[in-house]
């Protein structure tokens, strides 16, 4: 596996590229000072083929998981959607020591990390790709987003991924 760390003062973090990767996960959250509830936000095509893999493996790591699926494509990319995940959090009874995860694409991570920047003014946010524009360009940089009638990506802040 290899580990690049992407320097950014207190808002560094690690990314960790392999092949193979996704039954890491677990283990690598699980070193982290992380709370163990956990907000698992994934989409209609991909939380069918990797959604209980991935939850399978964060409750081996000792997390508590509550999977959000929202519908897959860019009409996600709302407030209104971002609030449902507001609500499956607090349902989850994350604090702001508890991680948002995104499983999925550009949407996902952007939707996600929108959510994971404004719970409780800000929680850990981890990011897992499943696309090569969501590996190499929305996961990287710290756009997070959610659109506007007006325009898209309107609404949004500057968030990394990392542990808080
Ligand atoms: N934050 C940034 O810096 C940044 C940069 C570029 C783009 N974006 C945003 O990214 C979004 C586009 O991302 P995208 O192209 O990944 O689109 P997407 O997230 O909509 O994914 C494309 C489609 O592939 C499906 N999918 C994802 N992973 C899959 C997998 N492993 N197997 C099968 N199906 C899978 C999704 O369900 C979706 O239907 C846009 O909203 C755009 O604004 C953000």
């Amino acid at each position: 596996m290899r580990t690049i760390p992407v320097s950014l003062g207190n808002r560094s973090y690690p990314i960790y590229i392999a092949g193979n990767i996704l039954h890491r996960l677990g283990e690598i959250m699980a070193e982290q000072s992380l709370g163990k509830r956990v907000l698992l936000v994934t989409d209609t095509n991909v939380g069918p083929i990797y959604g209980k893999q991935v939850t399978d493996i964060l409750v081996q790591a000792g997390f508590q998981v509550s999977l959000a699926i929202v519908a897959a494509g860019e009409s996600s990319k709302t407030l209104e959607q971002a609030e449902k995940l507001y609500d499956a959090a607090f349902k989850g009874g994350l604090d702001r020591s508890c991680p948002v995860v995104a499983l999925g694409g550009g949407v996902v991570g952007d939707l996600a990390g929108f959510v994971a920047s404004t719970y409780m003014r800000g929680v850990p946010f981890v990011q897992v790709p499943t696309t090569l524009l969501a590996q190499v360009d929305s996961s990287v940089g710290g756009k997070v987003a959610v659109n506007h009638p007006r325009g898209k990506n309107i609404i949004g802040s500057f968030y990394q991924p990392g542990w808080c």
